[in-house]
């Protein structure tokens, strides 16, 4: 969106001296969308100093609140849903000239007319290309079918160009982008699949590391293992979100695989990757999950040992199935069996932090911290690493960086030969 704007001329200023506010937003949770609604109470104070002020409402929120944003809050000047971030230009010029509100949330069934390119400006090392858009699995506790419609492939040659393009920009590292990157190209009407995007993008000269999320564990199959494995640019980090370990709780959620089902595919991964780092996230306190049922998301934690993984207590979110489930769990509880998980993967971070202390690991340089002149860059395996630079080194460039400490979310190194 900001590429958008600044493409018809406006330039990035901050909130007390913009002419035009956008606020994005995300509904995933009901926290997210609490913070959108008191990030909204503070454009009435700011629409008094300057009424002339253009206030966009844009993304998950807008797309579910539709009409009754704009209704119940007289400061928002349009409302942008998630298909229509290509007309926030034309939505703002219209503010500007009419003083007229509107609201755009139509969903679009043709990607193409969706996309829109990653920026390509200067200094960029690392972009987010998105392989597809919205997601088709409705989990019974996720909102995102709802606000971002059905799945919707790019076709590869568009996605390949994409990336040419950020290259010749500069960029080394694409993150590639969907709710469920394992089922990429199944609607597409050729025999596009995520591991031939894969293979191709490998072969694309001048870039040095491609990554991938989300993964769905139903869809992630041997062969995505395999290419991880094969080929050379792919890095060997696996984000396969398992949210419960019990299997009747994942039934419940609607995903699609048991936990025996999803231990098989963790067991081949790391069979063929022994080194590859491993995150995922959960949801504790889903409706009717019983204690016997959490315990089993403790012993899958223990037993698995991610890297790193994000956890959530249950939100109920608006039009979902499980919102209706009426054994929903107490919030005392929900809270302290995510504070018994924080406890339990805290422990296996830091067994993995320092783990890592004495390894030799590539590092992607991505550049210099200003206030403390350090390079850094993230390991293949995703970890940030601070470290002194040498005279050659550059952002853009591959080397290998002895770790020497582990902090709290990053690691410190030093350039080895
Ligand atoms: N409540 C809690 N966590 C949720 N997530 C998605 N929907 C919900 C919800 N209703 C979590 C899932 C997902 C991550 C992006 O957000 O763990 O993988
Ligand atoms: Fe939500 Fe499930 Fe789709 Fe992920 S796969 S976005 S959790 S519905």
């Amino acid at each position: 969106m900001a590429g958008l704007l600044e493409s018809a001329g406006f330039v990035q200023g901050d909130e007390a001296e913009a002419d035009i506010i956008v606020l994005n937003t995300c509904s995933i949770r009901e926290k997210a969308e609490h913070k959108v609604h008191s990030a909204i109470g503070r454009f009435k104070a700011l629409k008094v100093a300057k009424p002339e002020l253009v206030t966009v409402v844009a993304g998950c929120v807008a797309q579910q609140e539709k009409t009754r944003l704009l209704k119940r809050s007289p400061e928002v000047d349009a409302v942008l849903g998630t298909h229509q971030i290509a007309r926030l230009p034309q939505v703002v010029k219209e503010i500007l000239e009419e003083r007229r509100r509107s609201i755009h949330v139509e969903l679009i069934h043709d990607v193409q007319s969706l996309h829109i390119p990653a920026r390509t400006d200067q200094g960029r090392i690392c972009s987010f290309v998105s392989i597809m858009q919205g997601c088709s699995n409705f989990c019974s506790y996720c909102v995102v079918p709802h606000t971002r419609g059905p799945e919707q492939s790019r076709p590869t040659e568009e996605i390949i160009a994409e990336a040419q393009a950020l290259v010749s920009s500069g960029v080394r590292e694409v993150t590639l982008l969907g709710q469920n990157v394992n089922s990429y190209g199944k609607d597409l009407a050729g025999d596009d699949s995520f591991v031939d995007l894969l293979t191709r993008l490998d072969a694309v000269r001048g870039l040095s590391r491609i990554r991938f999320t989300t993964s769905h564990p139903r869809d992630f199959g041997p062969d995505t293992a395999d290419a991880v494995s094969r080929l050379a640019k792919v890095c060997e980090h696996v984000h396969l979100p398992v949210q419960s370990g019990s299997t009747r709780i994942l039934a419940a959620m609607n995903r699609g695989y048991t936990r025996e089902d999803y231990l098989g595919k963790i067991h081949d991964l790391r069979s063929k990757i022994p080194h590859v780092a491993l995150t995922t996230d959960i949801i504790v306190g889903f409706p009717g999950e019983t204690e016997e049922d959490f315990q089993e998301t403790l012993s899958l934690l223990a037993e698995v040992r991610y890297d790193q993984i994000f956890s959530f207590k249950y939100s109920r979110r608006p039009q979902t199935e499980a919102r209706n489930y009426t054994d929903q769990i107490p919030e005392r509880v929900r809270k302290e069996r995510l504070l018994a998980v924080h406890t339990l993967q805290d422990a296996i971070t830091q067994d993995y932090a320092r783990g890592m202390i004495g390894k030799k690991e590539e590092v992607l340089v991505e550049g210099f911290r200003s206030h403390t002149r350090q390079a850094f860059g993230r390991t293949r395996s995703n970890k940030i690493v601070n470290f002194a630079p040498t005279l050659e080194t550059e952002a853009g460039m591959l080397l290998f960086v002895r770790i020497t400490d582990a902090l709290k979310h990053t690691f410190l190194g030093e350039v080895a030969d």
